[in-house]
Order: structure tokens, then C-alpha cells, then sequence
């Protein structure tokens, strides 16, 4: 079906409409067969309203979150729904916007912003979905994390650290979890005369955070993402960036305020894990949402992450942009080399092809060389649909393959090892995908050896495409 004419809404728009919430869940249709093995629930979270009551979401990252959760078990797959209750959503539905959020201006009065003169930050928790030791945890790149019940996919308020000495500070919604040593690491970026960006540490049931490593900064990178090795985080300081004092009294959207300067390069600031030693080498300017993996070799720590030549994919996620163009969702996959002692980094692009939202065996590869990584790739066609896929990435042959379904949108694939299997790759892809023409989504459960659907399963309610998520057995 053609669609020559651009939409006015973006809740109008292939692959981001949206159906009613669905508070009971209701069981899916499924074609094919779901592995015996394959039992627990994807939960993902989502930008999902964009006009509210005169508000309106300048930007794809300020759509107000819904929550989903497909669950697979001896009865079936069932699907769940609802709208992220935050303080957020309740302002919006008022007309407000009085919380900072990252690409919608703020709308406050003078007095307050006087008194208040950097607005307290979005719970408008869309990005992710992870499990933190007992709790199931909805976050952004923001300081107020939401727990969610498990059952009613409800939120049941912030997920409270300690007081401790990142209070305040904005943590990025990609918390790794270092599996052997049982610990969450996570980044958080803190704002004063200069920006303090720090990795923290704690157990999982733990609600104290350990900083174990903090690099200083005049010019503050947006940072969404890092690498982790058993050694070392790896912080990725694009210039693509902020002087601190450009937020005070302002009422743009938090991104609003950043600029490119190609000419710094890219930083990239490995910090030792034990000693909080911090080392700084350059490369190349280019743009990050995602890191894909990092590990160390020898007297080398390599990181790959998902690059695009600028930030101007920030600018092609602002709304008013999409409903004209859909975004190339295709970043290269680079390699980024760094040995001690030598300031320069080397780059090198794998693979021969572009794509988003990467997930890799995690619990077996993260940190260590590994052999695959998977992805989401979307790109506009002429009509101003969606060409979909996913996509398998092998390292060692520099080949890749593709899954596809054409009725879909894909977003990020969740990889979950078959229990007890061999290869990097056995094991399943869970990834959902919105309907381009009616409001239906799907579940694809794809092979990640074969890259071929083992089932599908079908629900009738339009979800709109997001970004993370997680698998929760
Ligand atoms: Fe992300």
C-alpha cells in the first residue's frame, strides 16, 4: 500500500501506532512451534503517546512509555499492555510540561525557573526494561528509575538508592551485568562547574552504589551507553557535547543544548576497574547510541559499538522530522582498538552491513571476544514504509544474514540461550515486530543459527516500535 502523504501525528504512522492498553492479557495466536525449553516473559518497555492534552512529544525519545510483556509458557503466549503511570504522563494529560526531558522544551514560569534554574528530570522511564536483583526495573537516561509489577506491568514507584554520592546524577538506561562477579555497572553523569561522569558498582539486591572510577570533563558527552570488561569500562566521549552552564535557565529539551565539534574527535576514556585509573585515547569523530561488546587483548582493549559518520540522527529522531522521513537506522559497526600507552585509536568497519538495537549472547560473550552479534535494521523506502530486518553479524567471516517477515517492523532481537547449548549461537532471537498495515504485532522466535522463524505469535494490538527490552525466565 502506498503512502504518498505524509501523516500529522506519529501515532498515525507504521511502526508507531498504538492500540488501547490491554490490562488482561490475552493469548496469542501462534504459527510454528515455541521451543519446549523457551519459557519466561519478554518485557519491554516503549515510546507509545506523543499528543496529550495540548502537550505534544517534540522528540521520538519523549513519547510517554508503555509497558508490554509477551509470556511464554505451558498455556501459550500471552500478551500484556499499559501506559507507564509517571509524573511524566500525569503532566502531560494536563497540558504540563514542567520536567526536563531530552528533546521537548520545558514550559515553566519565569519565577521558577529562577528558583529552580535546571528543572527536575523526566520518570518518563521508555528506553528499558531490566531485572535488578528482585526488582523489574523501567529506566531512561534520568534519575528516577520505576519499579514494575511484575504481574500488572504497573509501576510502583522509584526504584531508592541510598543517599549516596551519586544522588542527583543521571544514569544511563544500559546498566551492564557483570555475571561472574554477580555486579550491575552502570554510568552516571552529574552536572556542576564541570561534568563528572562515573562508574558505579553494586550487587544486584544492593541499593548502594560504589563509585569505582570518574572522569572530569568541561565538555560533557551524551553518553547512552558504555562498554564493560572484566578491567575496564569504557566510556565513549563523541563530540557531540555540553559546557555545563548552556542548561542553566533554559527551557529547550536536555539534547537541545549539545553540539557537534568534529574537530575534537572521538575520546574514548577506558577506566580501570580496580584502580579507577583513567586512560584517554582519540580516534576518529563519529556518533554512538550503542556499544556492542568489549574485551581485552593482550595490551589492547577493543570495543565495538554502532557508529554514525555524525549526531544528526539525533535531529532525524525529532518528530516533525520522522513524519517526513523515517530515519536510516543502519550505523556502521566499527571496531575500535586502543593499546596501552598509545594515544591513537584505531578504527575498522565489520561487517557489511549497518544496523540497531545489537544484542550478543551476553551472558556468555560480554567482555570476551566473541563471534556474533545480531541487530535490527530498518530503512525508509519511497513510499514512507519500513524495509525491515533482522540481522546476524558473523565477526570471523565478516558475512552476515538476514530474517525477515514483510509485514513487520523488527526491534531489538533479545537473544536467549538454548540451556545447555553448545554454539555461540544456539539458542532463539525474540523480537517483536509491528504490523506495517493493520494494528496487529507479532513475536517472531527466530533460530540464531539458521536465522529462520521457529514460530510467531500474533497479537491484535499495534505496538509501537521501541528500543530495549529484556527476557525474564
Ligand atoms: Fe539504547
Amino acid at each position: 500500500m502506498s503512502r504518498l502523504s505524509h501523516p500529522s501525528s506519529i501515532e498515525t504512522l507504521a511502526p508507531f501506532r498504538r492500540s488501547r492498553e490491554c490490562h488482561t492479557a490475552v493469548p496469542a495466536d501462534i504459527e510454528g512451534e515455541v521451543p519446549g525449553w523457551l519459557r519466561g516473559e519478554v518485557v519491554r518497555t516503549c515510546p507509545a503517546v506523543f499528543d496529550a492534552a495540548g502537550w505534544h512529544a517534540q522528540h521520538w525519545f519523549d513519547g510517554l512509555g508503555m509497558v508490554y510483556a509477551f509470556r511464554i509458557g505451558e498455556a501459550g503466549v500471552h500478551f500484556q499492555s499499559r501506559l507507564l503511570e509517571s509524573e511524566a504522563a500525569r503532566d502531560a494529560w494536563q497540558g504540563k510540561a514542567r520536567l526536563g526531558s531530552f528533546g521537548t522544551p520545558t514550559a515553566r514560569p519565569l519565577w521558577q525557573r529562577l528558583v529552580e534554574p535546571v528543572p527536575r528530570i523526566t520518570d518518563n522511564n521508555n528506553v528499558n526494561i531490566t531485572r535488578i536483583g528482585p526488582d523489574l526495573v523501567a529506566m531512561t537516561e534520568g534519575n528516577r528509575q520505576l519499579i514494575i509489577d511484575d504481574a500488572t506491568l504497573a509501576a510502583e514507584g522509584p526504584l531508592r538508592y541510598a543517599n549516596d554520592a551519586l544522588h542527583g546524577a543521571i544514569m544511563t538506561a544500559h546498566p551492564h551485568l557483570d555475571t561472574p562477579r554477580n555486579t550491575v555497572v552502570n554510568v552516571a553523569t552529574s552536572f556542576g562547574m564541570h561534568g563528572t561522569i562515573s562508574v558505579y558498582e553494586h550487587a544486584p539486591s544492593a541499593r548502594r552504589r560504589e563509585v569505582i572510577g570518574a572522569w572530569q570533563t568541561a565538555h560533557v558527552p551524551y553518553v547512552h551507553t558504555f562498554g564493560l570488561t572484566p578491567d575496564s569500562a569504557i566510556l565513549v566521549a563523541h563530540p557531540y557535547a555540553v559546557k555545563t552552564a548552556k542548561m542553566l535557565w533554559s527551557s529547550k529539551g536536555y539534547i537541545d543544548h549539545f553540539d557537534w565539534h568534529p574537530e575534537q574527535g572521538t575520546r574514548l576514556v577506558v577506566i580501570d576497574r580496580a584502580t579507577g585509573a583513567v586512560r584517554e585515547h582519540v580516534t576518529d569523530p563519529f556518533f554512538a547510541f550503542h556499544t556492542v561488546n568489549a574485551f581485552e587483548r593482550g595490551d589492547e582493549t577493543v570495543l565495538d559499538l554502532l557508529a554514525y559518520p555524525d549526531a544528526g540522527i539525533v535531529a532525524d529522531l525529532r518528530v516533525e522530522r520522522m513524519l517526513a522521513r523515517l530515519p536510516d537506522l543502519r550505523p556502521a559497526l566499527l571496531r575500535i582498538t586502543m593499546r596501552q600507552g598509545v594515544e591513537r585509536a584505531s578504527s575498522e568497519k565489520l561487517g557489511d552491513l549497518g544496523f540497531e538495537f545489537p544484542s550478543t549472547n551476553y551472558r556468555r560473550v560480554n567482555g570476551r571476544p566473541y563471534r556474533y552479534a545480531y541487530g535490527a535494521a530498518n530503512w525508509p523506502e519511497a513510499d514512507h514504509t519500513y524495509n525491515s530486518a533482522l540481522v546476524k553479524v558473523d565477526l570471523e567471516t565478516g558475512k552476515s544474514s538476514a530474517f525477515r517477515d514483510e509485514p513487520y517492523v523488527f526491534g531489538e532481537p533479545l537473544f536467549v540461550a538454548r540451556p545447555h547449548g553448545e554454539g555461540e549461537d544456539d539458542g532463539v532471537l525474540l523480537s517483536v515486530g509491528s504490523a506495517r498495515d493493520d494494528e496487529s504485532s507479532v513475536l517472531a522466535v527466530v533460530d540464531a543459527a539458521s536465522m529462520t522463524a521457529l514460530a510467531r505469535a500474533t497479537v491484535p494490538s499495534a505496538i509501537p516500535l521501541g528500543f530495549h527490552g529484556s527476557f525474564v525466565h
